[in-house]
């Protein structure tokens, strides 16, 4: 199945659908007026027909795509229970426990996880670890960051002025997230854990929010080699990258490194908060939450996700078509508006010369029939289902062309 558009856009039933959101709920970050029905493999179908191909994977949330035939299976199963969801902290579950071993499959050894609801609290539950062992200390993340919404977390993103405004920040230094490894500022941790106690240190390996820039290689083995020199944890926020994105499970494993304790969410269908077990908090009731851990099927669907990923040979998937799509974009670089392309696997951003252009392409490509989103102050991010093929990545350049070359 391929994209096909059959209405102007927002069509009829798209646009009474947002005008009575927009009456009753708070406008918050939607991009495009497109209001999903159903999913196919790669294509979001909305409330009016209309076919659209789909290079965000729902900001990375849905790495195989729609419909997948064994997430169905999951879904019939769960049809007749009527305990689809438990507060998850207070009482066990089989699904817990599956998806707890399967996620240990894929972490580095000696890891524990922590199942929480969302990212921002995969992070908050991140810190909150780290503050346990180490003493209410500043943290240290970097500018441009993007770590959730929720207050803790929000102090250590710095992407946009929008998500911060009058928004208490709990201590924290900030460093340049370095993506050249001769920057001049790669050695600069190591000063401020000098001169500063810390509590952490958290970063992304590729920047999501803030634009789809890849840290250098030198700038993640040094926050490692700090983080050992001078005894604090260092924590890696994988909620965008996470599972399988960028050819591998972890975006860290590009980088030789491991972390101590990390985040993960979207594609997993849950927060998560993994930690070595050396940092795991020896009382009990130090973190939980109601539902945490007890969306019984998202659960179900995230088990099974890691099993089709492994399957399906999807992280090779992720590498392959990764550099078809990067090659094919570069080929555009410096025309049209487009200034540069980055990325590992199938996380690839583009940029744009100027904040306008970039949104002028977007809408064109949205009305076009292929999705794509923004990030950072111009760029565009592609994040595509691992289930992605080459005649879909040629119809979506072919697109994207057309896009950039549309005023
Ligand atoms: C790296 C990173 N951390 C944390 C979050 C927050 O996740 P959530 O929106 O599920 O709270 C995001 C969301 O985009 C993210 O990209």
């Amino acid at each position: 199945m391929s994209h096909s558009i059959k209405t102007s856009l927002p069509g009829p039933n798209a646009s009474k659908i947002i005008n009575t959101m927009k009456a009753h709920t708070y406008d918050s970050t939607f991009v495009y007026p497109l209001v999903v029905k159903d999913g196919y493999g790669c294509i979001i179908e909305d409330v009016d027909g209309n076919k659209f191909l789909d290079f965000t994977s729902n900001v990375g949330s849905c790495p195989l795509g729609y419909s997948h035939p064994d997430i169905l299976q999951i879904l019939k199963q769960y049809s007749n229970c009527g305990m689809h969801k438990i507060a998850g902290q207070d009482f066990y579950s089989e699904e817990h426990v599956f998806l707890a071993q399967k996620i240990s499959t894929i972490l580095p050894e000696n890891f524990k996880t922590f199942f929480i609801n969302s990212g921002a609290e995969a992070v908050e539950n991140a810190i909150k670890i780290a503050y346990r062992k180490m003493g209410p200390l500043p943290g240290i993340s970097c500018k441009n960051a993007f770590h959730g919404r929720t207050l803790g977390a929000l102090t250590f993103t710095s992407s946009k002025p929008v998500q911060k405004f009058n928004f208490p920040e709990i201590p924290v230094l900030r460093i340049k997230f370095c993506t050249e490894d001769n920057d001049p500022e790669i050695e600069s941790t190591e000063k401020l854990l000098k001169e500063n106690k810390a509590a952490f240190i958290l970063s992304e390996v590729i920047q999501g929010e803030g634009g789809y820039s890849v840290a250098s290689k030198q700038f993640i083995k040094n926050l490692r080699k700090f983080a050992d020199k001078y005894g604090v944890p260092l924590i890696l926020d994988e909620v965008q990258s996470g599972l399988g994105h960028t050819g591998k499970w972890w975006a860290f494993e590009h980088y030789d490194v491991k972390p101590d304790i990390m985040s993960a969410a979207k594609a997993l269908q849950i927060g998560a908060t993994a930690f070595d077990k050396k940092l795991e908090p020896t009382e009990k009731g130090v973190i939980s939450s109601t539902w945490g851990g007890g969306a019984r099927i998202d659960m179900a669907v995230g088990a099974k996700t890691i099993d089709i990923i492994k399957q399906e040979r999807l992280l090779e998937n992720a590498t392959k078509m990764g550099q078809i799509l990067k090659s094919a974009i570069t080929e555009i670089v410096g025309k049209d508006g487009i200034t540069d392309v980055r990325g590992i696997g199938l996380m690839i951003g583009i940029e744009c010369e100027t904040k306008e252009k970039r949104d002028t392409v977007l809408n064109n490509l949205f009305k076009n029939g292929l999705l794509m989103l923004g990030a950072g102050q111009k760029s565009i991010r592609i994040i595509p289902p691992l289930i992605i093929n080459e005649e879909q990545i040629n119809e979506g350049i072919s697109i994207l062309h057309q896009a950039c070359r549309t005023q």
